[in-house]
């Protein structure tokens, strides 16, 4: 049986990051139950590799979930790629739109964890926390920004556009809070499918919504290029597979970068 996750739902006006707020929980031994926490604005929003995540009040669904898992974090590789799905599958029942007509939309995931519509970036996760004591679950603190508008101010501000949900095709402006509740819905069947059996689960329906399939693509690390070749989705584990030179190369998601060979 599929049981659905009880999550405490925690709605703040500003938070500095709810991230942050649920990580500092976490390290002070303050955290018991799965909650999921969302702030209407958010002052040091974090991304990955030590970026910003930045938006504005009614621009962004900024929050942040905390789970306590049975496994090791080493058998969590993979998490955020089946988050991914979540994501994906939140918007699609929270816009009444199939898993088709979102992805001739354009809509589809970017390995390891961003949601693209039409190459620009529509949401983005991070994912922190770990196991204290040997005895006690393995803490994460799953954050996921997704941008609701494509906001002319933000782009400036990093540098490159973005999209909205609203920048799909569909009739009905999308409510922020309807949107949450079936993004946690979502996080929730995939938390527990992942609790009870692992990555290879979500793997087939993972390369169904990759955008960079058969593309050329480079793998960057700090900003150096490492590898150029074809993306041929994900493995059992989550890996990238990339095809150089006749050889399918493994890349372990970590502080890479995935980007299209200009
Ligand atoms: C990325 O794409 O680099 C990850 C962005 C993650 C942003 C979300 S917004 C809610 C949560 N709180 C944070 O400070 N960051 C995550």
């Amino acid at each position: 049986m599929n049981m659905a996750i009880n999550w405490i739902l925690e709605r703040v006006e500003e938070s500095t990051s709810t991230n942050e707020d649920l990580m500092s929980r976490w390290r002070a031994g303050l955290l018991w139950e799965p909650v999921a926490r969302m702030a209407l604005k958010q002052t040091s929003g974090r991304g990955r590799m030590g970026r910003a995540w930045v938006s504005g009040p009614d621009t962004a669904l900024t929050f942040s979930v905390a789970y306590p898992f049975k496994k090791g974090i080493q058998d969590l590789s993979g998490l955020s790629l089946a988050c991914g799905l979540a994501v994906v599958k939140g918007i699609a029942s929270a816009t009444n739109t199939s898993k088709e007509d979102l992805q001739k939309m354009g809509l589809g995931l970017k390995w390891p964890n961003d949601i693209l519509l039409n190459q620009k970036k529509l949401a983005g996760m991070l994912i922190e926390g770990g196991r204290l004591k040997t005895e006690e679950p393995t803490w994460l603190i799953i954050g996921i920004g997704i941008n609701l508008n494509s906001n002319s101010n933000i782009s400036a501000q990093i540098g490159r556009e973005i999209a909205g949900v609203n920048d799909l095709a569909i009739s009905t402006p999308i409510n922020a809070d309807l949107l949450w509740l079936e993004l946690l819905k979502e996080l929730g069947a995939v938390i527990v499918d992942f609790e009870n059996s692992s990555f290879k689960k979500f793997q087939t329906e993972w390369n169904d919504w990759d955008v960079y399939k058969n593309k050329m693509c480079q793998i960057h690390q700090q900003d150096k290029l490492e590898l150029e070749g074809t993306a041929k989705g994900v493995d059992e584990n989550g890996c990238l597979l990339i095809e150089s030179s006749g050889t399918l190369k493994k890349i372990i998601s970590g502080d890479v970068s995935l980007r299209i060979a200009e």
